[in-house]
């Protein structure tokens, strides 16, 4: 156990604030336990020391401190949902393309007060295409999660009201919420405010969402990462995309990017000399999303069986069944 100086030292550090000094402290204690023959606990306290210290370095880094956890509450708890995501950009597989543009935005938003200081904003209206399975709604995540933000999820489906003149005050709430708490808010399957058609009888009714929308994107200057997924770009109004300062577009995985995506899933489950390339080839036309999920299921018929590596074969056959499984008329419109 620590001696009674060293936690009288801790909780003043505590009181005062005072976190270097603090983490200076539980170092004392460390390398106190250590000479006290207690290796494992004096390991286990080095590492929780060195983890809170790069946590330390990343809020610096970003400039300010995390954004305190936060749960909308009220009518706004009907609107949007947050989460804290850990993905990281290395998770994705994506071209260079795409990930450089990636990069660039979390780059910018790193440094945003050194660019605001000057007179300029950072790249934060961001808007994603591309087909389903493709890897948008996980963007949202690698950036939150790269930048230690939270993600909130705006609910389109909670905006839309049938009461003239509520959506607005909705859509209202949610920006008061973008400039107030600093995040991501991920406008998902944006294409349902911001189709140029839509059903006659709530035509009027989107179309003032939109209008609003795009108002609060054009005149709102927070330090929130604002990003809208479509995988209907096709149907977005052209006054949309100026709106955004970076459009980013998704293609479904050619085969080295299924190869490397089903690699990077298999992990340790993968059998010795699985040939990748031909699988990747095999299961052309399939999403990430189907990819991952036919690389689960060929896991779990793994587990089940007591199992502990899948073989070529096996995985084989789990993306035939999901090449098998996509309705026709997918198939034929892309
Ligand atoms: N580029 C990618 N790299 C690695 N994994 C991916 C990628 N894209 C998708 N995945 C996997 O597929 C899952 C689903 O992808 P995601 O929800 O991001 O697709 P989406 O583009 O938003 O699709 P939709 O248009 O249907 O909403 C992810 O959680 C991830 O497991
Ligand atoms: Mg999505």
């Amino acid at each position: 156990m620590a001696s009674a100086e060293q936690l009288k030292a801790l909780l003043r550090s505590f009181v005062d604030r005072d976190d270097a000094q603090f983490l200076s402290i539980a170092m004392q204690v460390a390398a106190y336990e250590a000479k006290r023959g207690h290796g494992k606990l004096a390991e286990e306290l080095k590492e929780m020391i060195d983890a809170a210290k790069s946590r330390r370095a990343g809020r610096e880094l970003l400039g300010r401190d995390p954004t305190p956890i936060s749960r909308p509450r009220g009518e706004l708890a009907g609107l949007i949902a947050v989460s804290y995501p850990h993905d990281t950009l290395a998770m994705m597989v994506i071209s260079e393309s795409v990930r450089e543009r990636l990069a660039r935005i979390i780059r910018e938003q790193r440094h945003f007060q050194r660019i605001r200081e000057h007179g300029l904003s950072p790249r934060r209206r961001i808007l994603l295409t591309g087909p389903p399975g493709t890897g948008k709604t996980l963007t949202a995540s690698v950036l939150a999660g790269e930048m230690s933000l939270p993600l909130f999820l705006v609910r389109l489906e909670g905006l839309i009201s049938k009461y003239l003149g509520e959506t607005a005050a909705k859509l209202r709430l949610v920006f008061d919420a973008v400039r107030d708490t600093r995040g991501v808010y991920l406008f998902d399957e944006f294409d349902a405010i911001a189709s140029k058609r839509g059903l006659p009888n709530e035509v009027g009714e989107i179309r003032r969402i939109l209008n609003s929308f795009l108002q609060f994107i054009e005149h709102e200057e927070s330090n929130s990462l604002v990003v809208a997924a479509t995988n209907h770009p096709e149907l977005l109004d052209h006054a949309v995309y100026r709106r955004f300062d970076d459009v980013i577009e998704y293609q479904l995985p050619n085969p080295a990017q299924i190869a490397a995506a089903l690699r990077a899933r298999m992990r340790e489950f993968a059998d010795k000399g699985m040939d990748w390339q031909s699988l990747g080839t095999e299961a052309g036309g399939l999403s990430y999303a189907e990819v991952a999920r036919a690389a689960d299921e060929a896991i779990k018929e793994a587990i089940i069986r007591d199992r502990s590596v899948v073989s070529q074969t096996e995985l084989a056959r789990a993306l035939t069944e999901r090449l098998a499984m996509r309705p026709t008329q997918i198939l034929r419109s892309t």
